[in-house]
């Protein structure tokens, strides 16, 4: 048994696309289970740049099997949009891309309702991808949502569709003073969608528990990250499922006992896209550089992202929940050329020193982060492909962010290229 679970540990947008493709090479399956088209996940293909939402980001290996898992949110309309993409690069995904049949449907008024009540909030607002993931997993848990399976028994969807409606139609009303849907024309869209989706949905629980009886290897590709868990993460500023480990199992039906391995996924620094704290922040000269050198502006929303130093405090806080065996420093080349590097060890509040990522979200808000500094390096690392290629600062500094987590770093990454790509001692997969 080797299945992994990979994650991303900070706030997203980690590089976990990267790190997909890499292992997929040695994987039978990659597994989606969480999340929906609000994650955009790169993988570069020799200086082109492939950006990944519902698909796992293994698809672009042809012998890998990928499934989208029962625990992900399906907005149809981006899932054939990207089916589209793929087979304009030549990758046909027919008979080995499967969605489970459980899945929820993300509809118009998903979308629409995020959008609504982001405008509403005006500087309450989550900062979303106003891609319908909340009021869709909302719908979820209020026992309102619509799943694959209901889709393909024209009749249960009907049914369905007519008493969702009702209520969407009244609350876009009488809340938002907004025109209602019409059921004919829904009905009718989403009758189009059921011929086409038909072939690729699953039960897709069965499909990994046989996979595993045949010993493939299976390997769970995380979208957005541990802090941005709607259960672990810096709620309300989250997302609306779990980002972190435990979503793999009930966002696939694969049992815990049949998981070996979790690896986490990190940036040598830190950055966040959307609203919410953020301790380790950059002043603004440093912010604008590093948003510059690590094109720091979002796959899916363009948005820039904010970025600061390494915090700890939140990879310990990762490594805790997600049971962390080792970790993946990615984008260490965007910090070449800084004279001097810090690493967020703590937070100091009201006289009070914070280890342990705090809950409070007021502690968060005005925590100041105590920080190690160590010397920085001149010299570039893209071309480095061994420990021995990296300048001693860069080691220096990877080395003590060994001993702040008490984790080993299996893969340091130094582009986004697949070879630039520095492997510490072979056993990440
Ligand atoms: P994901 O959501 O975790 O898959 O990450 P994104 O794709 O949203 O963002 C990561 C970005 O960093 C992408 O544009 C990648 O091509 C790029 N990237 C990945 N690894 C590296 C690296 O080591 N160095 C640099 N400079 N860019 C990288
Ligand atoms: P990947 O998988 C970074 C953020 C949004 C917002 C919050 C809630 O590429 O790492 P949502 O639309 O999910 O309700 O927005 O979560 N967010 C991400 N940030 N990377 C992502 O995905 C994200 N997906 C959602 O910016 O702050
Ligand atoms: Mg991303």
């Amino acid at each position: 048994m080797s299945n992994t679970i990979l994650i991303g540990a900070q706030w997203g947008d980690e590089g976990k696309g990267k790190v997909i493709d890499l292992l997929a090479e040695k994987s039978d399956y990659i597994v989606r289970f969480q999340g929906g088209n609000n994650a955009g996940h790169t993988v570069d293909l020799g200086g082109n740049k492939v950006v990944l939402h519902h698909i796992p980001s293994g698809i672009l290996h042809r012998k890998t099997v990928c499934v989208i898992g029962n625990g992900v949110v399906l907005d149809l309309g981006a899932f054939f949009e990207e089916v589209e993409m793929l087979r304009r690069r030549g990758i046909t995904v027919r008979g080995r891309l499967f969605v489970s049949d459980r899945a929820h449907i993300i509809f118009d008024y998903h979308r629409l309702i995020d959008q609504l009540r982001e405008e509403c909030q005006g500087r309450g607002k989550i900062g979303t991808t106003k891609r319908g993931i909340g009021p869709c997993y909302g719908d979820k848990v209020n026992r309102l949502g619509i799943r694959l399976c209901d889709l393909m028994n024209l009749n249960v969807f009907r049914e369905r569709l007519k008493m969702v409606l009702k209520e969407k139609n009244a609350m876009l009303k009488k809340i938002y003073r907004h025109r209602p849907f019409s059921f004919t024309a829904m009905y009718r869209t989403y009758s189009q969608y059921r011929r086409r989706i038909a072939p690729f949905v699953r039960n897709t629980s069965l499909l990994l528990d046989q996979a595993d009886r045949k010993r493939k290897r299976i390997l769970f590709e995380g979208a957005q990250g541990t802090l941005l868990d709607v259960d672990h993460g810096t709620y309300p500023y989250v997302t609306s499922s779990n980002a972190s480990a435990g979503g793999a199992i009930a966002g696939t039906g694969m049992s815990p006992r049949r998981i070996s391995d979790v690896i986490g996924v990190v940036k040598a620094y830190t950055t966040r896209v959307g609203e919410g704290p953020f301790p380790t922040i950059f002043p603004p000269d440093l912010l604008s550089h590093i948003q510059t050198r690590g094109e720091e502006f979002g796959a899916t929303t363009g948005r820039p992202r904010r970025c600061g130093w390494f915090d700890a405090v939140v990879v310990r806080h990762s490594i805790l929940v997600n049971g962390l065996s080792k970790i993946v420093v990615m984008k260490l080349d965007v910090l070449d050329g800084l004279p001097k590097i810090k690493i967020c060890v703590a937070y100091r509040y009201r006289g009070k020193r914070y280890k342990h990522f705090p809950a409070d979200l007021e502690v968060l808000e005005h925590a100041q982060p105590v920080y190690q500094e160590l010397p920085g390096w001149q010299t570039p690392t893209h071309e480095a492909r061994r420990w021995g290629d990296l300048p001693m600062n860069a080691r220096r500094y990877l080395r003590q962010l060994e001993t702040i987590l008490k984790v080993p770093i299996a893969l340091v990454s130094v582009g986004s290229e697949r070879s630039q790509t520095v492997s510490i001692d072979g056993t990440l997969w």
